[in-house]
């Protein structure tokens, strides 16, 4: 299942733990409170970590299974940082129908992660997108701001390689 772990370790800093105390305190005592809390969070640490989700839970007494309930349902949410190099494959329907599912999965396969994650080393994040308006290139990935296209399985190695 994507999206449902941590890969990498935590490494919050002092100043973003005192960012979010004073948001837990400020809104806490606020009805339906969570939500606004996630998100500002997630603006704070670029991500949901668990770390951040317990200190959430101890600070306003909700469950620790109800905050991951909610950061696991809605899709603004993210329990992943992303990646130095943030890869991004087009599943839209051109790039899907000239074989970018397999792109994806040897990333996956290659990476040892999937869809959603980051590596261990903080290096790559994989997602897939929706068309990025490159269709002619089909199929299409994304490496930061650096577009890939007619691609073929056979060339992962050696655009990844570009970044080792
Ligand atoms: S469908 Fe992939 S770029 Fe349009």
């Amino acid at each position: 299942m994507p999206n449902k772990k941590t890969t990498v370790a935590f490494s919050g800093t002092e100043e973003q733990e005192e960012a979010l105390r004073k948001v837990i305190e400020e809104m806490k005592e606020e009805k339906g409170a969570l939500m606004p809390i996630l998100q500002k969070a997630q603006d704070i640490y670029g991500y949901l970590p668990k770390e951040v989700m317990k200190i959430i839970s101890d600070e306003t007494q909700i469950p620790m299974e109800k905050i991951y309930g909610v950061a696991t349902f809605y899709s603004q949410f993210t329990l992943n940082p992303k990646g130095k190099y943030r890869i991004s494959v087009c599943l839209g329907t051109a790039c899907y129908v000239k074989g970018s599912g397999d792109i994806y999965n040897k990333l996956m396969e290659k990476l040892g992660i999937v869809g959603g994650e980051c590596t261990p080393d903080g290096k790559f994040s994989l997602d897939a997108c929706r068309c990025v308006g490159a269709c002619g290139l089909a199929p299409v990935m994304m490496i930061n701001d650096e577009v890939y296209g007619r691609l073929t399985v056979d060339d992962i190695d050696d655009i990844l390689a570009k970044y080792e």
